[in-house]
Formats: C-alpha cells, sequence, structure tokens
C-alpha cells in the first residue's frame, strides 16, 4: 500500500511517516519546507526519513495543484491520504491571515481534487483541529456540540475544511475522517508551542509568558497516541452506502482536561530549574479549556490513549535537552 503524507516534514507528519514505514507501507511524503518555525527541525525529520526503505519526499506546496496532479499522475496506486499539511497555529492567524487562506483552505482544495482523480480512491484522513470547538463551556467538547462560532481564524479555516471535505464526500463519494487534534505534544514537537517554548525560556533563565493568569487548561495529547489513532481511523473508512456521505469527524485527545500550571510543573520537575512566570491577560483567538469526548473514535476504531503527561511531558523534555544540547 502506498500512502500520500501531505506535511511530512512537519511535527505530526514525520512522525506518521515513521509508523506507516515502521508497519511497511510505501509513502511519499509532501511538504513545502516553509519557515514559519525553524526549517533546521523540519530538515533534521526529514532525515531521519530520507533513505528509509519506501520512502520519498517532494518538496511542493499543496496550493500548487498543477505540481500535485504531476505527482499523482506518476504515482496510481495512492489510494490513501494523511493530510497534515497546514499553517497551524492560533495566535499566527492573527499576523499573517492569508497564509491560512494558501494552506488550509486552497490546499485543503488541492488534496480533495486529488482524491477525487485518484483510480480506486480508499480513505482520506485530514486533520481539523479542537480549536473548531471555539469558546464553548459545555465539557468535554463533543462531535455532536455547535462549532459555528470559531474565535480565530485558524479555527475558521479548520472548520472550512471539514465542510469542503463534506461536500466532496457527498458529491463524489469519496470515504473521509476530519480528525479534531487536541494540543499535541512529544519529542520532534513544534517550537511556536507552549510545551517548547517554556523550556527554551526556563533554560535560558528568561521568563515564561503565561496567558489568562495561568488559568487554562488543555487536553494534552501525546504524539504516539496521536499517531495510533490517525492509523486507527486510516485503517477504517467509513462505509460507502447509497444516500450518506462517506465522511466523519473524530477528537483525538487524552481525555483528560490538565492545568496549564501542572504541565508548567512537569516541566520544572523534568529540566530540574524553577520557571520565572510572567502572568498575562488572555490572548485574542485563545480558548481557556480544552477537553475530549473521544467516545466516537473509541467506538470506532479502537483508540485508546494511553500516556497522561506525567509520562509524556519527562519525554519530551528528554528530547528537548538533547535537540537543543543543553
Ligand atoms: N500539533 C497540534 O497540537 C495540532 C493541534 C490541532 C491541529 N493540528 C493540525 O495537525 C496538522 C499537523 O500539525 P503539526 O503540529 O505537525 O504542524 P507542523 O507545522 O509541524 O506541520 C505542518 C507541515 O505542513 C507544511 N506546510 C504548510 N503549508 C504547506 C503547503 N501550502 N504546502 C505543503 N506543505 C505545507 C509545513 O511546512 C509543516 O512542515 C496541521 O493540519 C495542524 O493544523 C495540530
Amino acid at each position: 500500500m502506498t500512502v500520500l503524507v501531505t506535511g511530512a516534514a512537519g511535527f505530526i507528519g514525520y512522525h506518521v511517516a515513521e509508523a506507516l514505514l515502521a508497519r511497511g507501507e510505501q509513502v511519499i511524503g509532501v511538504d513545502n519546507v516553509n519557515d514559519y518555525y525553524d526549517v533546521r527541525l523540519k530538515e533534521a525529520r526529514l532525515s531521519r526519513l530520507a533513505g528509509r526503505n519506501g520512502f520519498t519526499f517532494h518538496r511542493i506546496d499543496l496550493a500548487d495543484y498543477d505540481a500535485m496532479s504531476a505527482l499523482m499522475k506518476d504515482a496510481p496506486d495512492v489510494r490513501r491520504i494523511v493530510h497534515l499539511a497546514a499553517q497551524a497555529g492560533v495566535r499566527y492567524s492573527i499576523e499573517n491571515p492569508f497564509a491560512y487562506v494558501q494552506a488550509n483552505l486552497v490546499g485543503h482544495m488541492t488534496v480533495l481534487e486529488i482524491a477525487r482523480h485518484q483510480p480506486n480512491f480508499e480513505h482520506l484522513v485530514y486533520a481539523s483541529s479542537s480549536s473548531v470547538y471555539g469558546g464553548n463551556t459545555k465539557l468535554p467538547f463533543s462531535v455532536d456540540d455547535p462549532t459555528d462560532t470559531p474565535v480565530s481564524l485558524y479555527a475558521a479555516t479548520k472548520k472550512a475544511d471539514e465542510l469542503m471535505s463534506h461536500s466532496y464526500s457527498h458529491l463524489y463519494r469519496i470515504p473521509q475522517t476530519g480528525l479534531r487534534f487536541f494540543t499535541v505534544y512529544g519529542p520532534w514537537g513544534r517550537p511556536d508551542m507552549a510545551m517548547y517554548i517554556f523550556c527554551k525560556a526556563i533554560v535560558a533563565g528568561k521568563p515564561i509568558p503565561v496567558f489568562n493568569h495561568g488559568d487554562m487548561r488543555r487536553d494534552f495529547t501525546y504524539i504516539d497516541d496521536i499517531v495510533s489513532g490517525i492509523l486507527a481511523s486510516l485503517d477504517k473508512p467509513p462505509v460507502v452506502s447509497e444516500g450518506v456521505a462517506p465522511c466523519r469527524v473524530y477528537n483525538i485527545g487524552n481525555h483528560r482536561s490538565e492545568p496549564l500550571m501542572r504541565m508548567i510543573g512537569l516541566i520544572e520537575e523534568s529540566l530540574g530549574k524553577k520557571a520565572e512566570i510572567d502572568f498575562q491577560p488572555m490572548q485574542p483567538g485563545d480558548v481557556k479549556e480544552s477537553f475530549a469526548d473521544i467516545d466516537a473514535i473509541s467506538r470506532d476504531t479502537g483508540f485508546a490513549p494511553t500516556t497522561p503527561i506525567d509520562i509524556g511531558v519527562p519525554k519530551f523534555v528528554e528530547w528537548f535537552k538533547s535537540y537543543e544540547r543543553v
């Protein structure tokens, strides 16, 4: 089986590509390796995949449909896609909104068109986000809850992806699964996310910015749990039946909402150094709490996360120390 993985130089895409290769699949990785965060980290991830049996990589911008279409003409055996390329980050969508339109809307459109024209296509799994729940206060967030009031452009583009996907499933019977990821962390993680930013600042003896005066909670999901959920979903495409679009959306989280200050405490313990905390007000576009109801994905795919932050955070910090040489 050959799987197209978009965003293969990214945090989650790199781990998914590794896991697919480990179980003997062929992987075609695509990424534009943009400089939203340090390109050296993306290159370091790619260098761990390069040369692995079954892996090929193409540096393409997904907004370039012609380039993607030409690539797929030479890969008629791709019947599954894991689409993870996107402009991520809630806060950056305030600074550079057009990056989100290009990557998350035009890019998603490209992937849908690719899936539509691919012979014998089986399944498209794509990344959505817990941010689609906006400022919802009913917890945990359930896939049946309303998601019509995003509080960031990033969230709006992810919700738009879900809607675009539904229309393509309805029109062209393309089996699709959208996964709403909840704060993913772990080795090879993103330097624009809080855990990495905190570690870097603590090591440098600088204060860490803590928003909403520390009154935040997140459902932190360890990367290995995310990868097993992605693969379990990929292996169980929605059934194509008369009159129903073969399209579904799942939450994929750890099903524990942890106080941000507890995560910081675990980082301090793992680094053996206290943080200097700079409490700040809530940031525009941010949400106070996230908490995933994972009943649907657990029921349908057997997804069962196994990594609490007490185990996951020290693993992240261990990787951080070796990568950053501290
Ligand atoms: N990490 C999380 O906590 C989290 C939470 C919710 C949703 N997500 C979603 O999961 C997916 C993967 O996130 P990640 O954490 O690995 O982010 P990431 O930024 O590490 O990976 C995304 C990759 O996509 C690539 N990319 C961006 N625009 C592209 C384009 N136009 N063409 C080709 N490649 C492009 C980037 O270069 C990057 O390598 C994204 O869709 C993101 O929105 C992540």
